[in-house]
């Protein structure tokens, strides 16, 4: 669909240059797939002692939250681009300006980091995956962070809402990391054939964020739990299928598990509901998402982790 448009070729970015590139039929509620990217050149060479230098990444749901966290902390950490993938434009364009005026800041440094947004539904990334897998091309790093969440007892909840939860909290995480698979797989023919005696490269990685209502039970989430549920199956599958199916290439697959973390998925919980639940977690407050990009960035630059499953509730899960 999208393909027959074509790609653009990409020019030489310059400083604080935009470029605008069309990619399919800007028809949103279909997929739609345009990019926008800017790069920052740096006064000075950014920090050698970063841990992910030199990576690249891409971020669903990177406009808000934890993705949003975890794309900056990356960014931080030296990662030297960032796609983010959300459903709308306006927030997209402000999460990359918050981005870009964040790294400016750090350290007086400032980092050399490309920063593409991606406008599309990860709920319906099968309408829009040869676009997903062209932008996964050089991509190291794969954060499903994207997600939705309802309260409501089942018997109340519509077939529709069913779907639309489990196609964006699950699907859309089973088909970017089909896509970031196959981009993997051409980008290794590629590299084969323009350096055959290629030294190793870092592995790759995905991290999936997943909840603690994947082990919980609670009232109200049957098919959001479900679906969180769903992603360690992803993870875990992924991780014995990639080493069994990629041979040179290496892709880890890990999750993260957090409890009550303060973003606007739960912002509308009444005085009421906050204090209960505050009550019952044993550190007696909700995470912050930064808490959470900790945790992502150590799951992407330990080569060691693997089917790493890390909760981050304050406890929670031991009540
Ligand atoms: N906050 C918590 O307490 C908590 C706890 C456990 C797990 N989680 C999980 O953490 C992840 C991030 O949530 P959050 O708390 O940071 O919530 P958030 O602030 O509401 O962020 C959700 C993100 O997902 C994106 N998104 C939603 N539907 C999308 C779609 N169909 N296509 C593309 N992007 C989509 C949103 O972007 P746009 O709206 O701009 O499209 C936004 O960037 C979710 O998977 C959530 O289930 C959160």
């Amino acid at each position: 669909m999208a393909s027959a448009l074509g790609m653009r070729t990409r020019p030489n970015l310059s400083s604080h240059v935009l470029w605008h590139a069309v990619t399919g039929p800007f028809t949103p509620k279909a997929g739609c797939f345009r990019l926008l990217s800017s790069t920052q050149s740096g006064e000075g060479e950014g920090r050698n002692s970063a841990s992910l230098q030199g990576r690249t990444c891409m971020v669903t749901g990177g406009t808000s939250g934890i993705g949003y966290a975890i794309a900056k902390k990356f960014v931080q950490e030296g990662t030297s681009k960032v796609t983010l993938i959300g459903r709308s434009e306006e927030r997209l364009e402000t999460a990359a300006a918050q981005l870009r005026a964040s790294t400016a800041k750090s350290n007086g440094i400032t980092p050399e980091v490309e920063i593409v947004i991606q406008i599309g539904d990860i709920g319906k990334a099968g309408e829009w995956l040869r676009n997903l897998e062209k932008a996964m091309t050089d991509t190291d790093i794969l954060v499903n962070a994207a997600g939705i969440s309802h309260s409501k007892i089942l018997p109340k909840t519509e077939p529709d809402e069913v779907s639309q939860i489990l196609q964006t909290n699950l699907e859309g995480a089973i088909l970017t990391s089909r896509a970031f698979m196959r981009a993997a797989i051409r980008g290794r023919v590629r590299s084969r054939s323009e350096s055959p005696k290629s030294s190793s490269k870092p592995s790759k990685c995905i991290i999936n964020i997943s909840s603690l209502l994947a082990l919980k039970g609670g009232v109200g989430a049957v098919p959001y739990a479900a679906s969180k549920a769903g992603l360690l199956g992803l993870t875990r599958s992924l991780a014995t299928e990639a080493a069994a199916s990629m041979r040179d290439v290496i892709i880890r697959s890990n999750a993260i598990v957090p409890g009550y973390i303060e973003t606007p998925m739960i912002s509308d919980f009444s005085d009421g509901e906050v204090a209960r639940l505050k009550d019952s977690i044993p550190l007696h407050r909700f995470g912050r998402p930064e808490e959470v990009a900790d945790a992502a960035v150590f799951l992407a630059q330990n080569e060691y982790a693997n089917n790493c499953v890390l909760n981050l509730d304050g406890g929670l899960s031991a009540v």
